[in-house]
């Protein structure tokens, strides 16, 4: 399988929030929750052009993606987002190796994550390690997110 990584154009957006939903809605979430994270999963072509945003493609078809969002020493890894029938065959790993070199090259020193907690292993598998916790609330419960952290030396 050939993993191509490019920068995202503003005109992907619509398709990579068909993506982001369709990753989120992986873990079995209720809809209900689905529709309570609508912005969170809505990717503008506004954020593709203010932000290092990536896509990754196989023949053609944009199979997942990830943003840099920079900071003077700082890079937050958000909107990795894999499609489902993707999952599990190396792209998400394409997609974080090559934010993670970015990040390096532009002398940025820690990338930290706020991550969904089923994805907390995956992240773990790329070098990050757990540096905290996001508390958050939905439908009334409470819902605790992993904190987590790669240093880039
Ligand atoms: C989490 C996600 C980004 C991982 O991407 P992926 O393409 O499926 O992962 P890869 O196939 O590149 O896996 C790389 C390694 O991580 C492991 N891994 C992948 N997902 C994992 C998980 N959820 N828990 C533990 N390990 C995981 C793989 O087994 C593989 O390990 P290996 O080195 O032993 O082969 C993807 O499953 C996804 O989009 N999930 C739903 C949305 C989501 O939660 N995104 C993250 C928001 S913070």
């Amino acid at each position: 399988m050939d993993v191509q990584i490019r920068r995202a154009r503003t005109d992907e957006a619509d398709v990579l929030t068909e993506i982001a939903h369709a990753a989120k809605r992986h873990w079995g979430y209720p809809e209900s929750w689905i529709e309570h994270w609508q912005a969170d999963l809505t990717i503008t072509p506004e954020f593709i052009a203010r932000n290092e945003m990536y896509v990754a493609m196989i023949d053609e078809e944009v199979v997942g993606c990830c943003a840099l969002v920079l900071s003077a020493v700082l890079a937050e890894l958000e909107h990795m987002w894999i499609r489902p029938q993707h999952m599990g065959t190396g792209v998400g790993r394409a997609l974080f190796l090559h934010a993670q070199e970015r990040a390096a090259n532009l002398k940025i020193s820690v990338l930290e994550i706020s991550a969904d907690p089923n994805a907390e292993g995956f992240y773990e598998r790329m070098g990050a390690r757990r540096i905290g916790e996001v508390q958050s609330e939905i439908e009334g419960q409470p819902r605790v997110l992993p904190r987590l952290s790669v240093d880039l030396g």
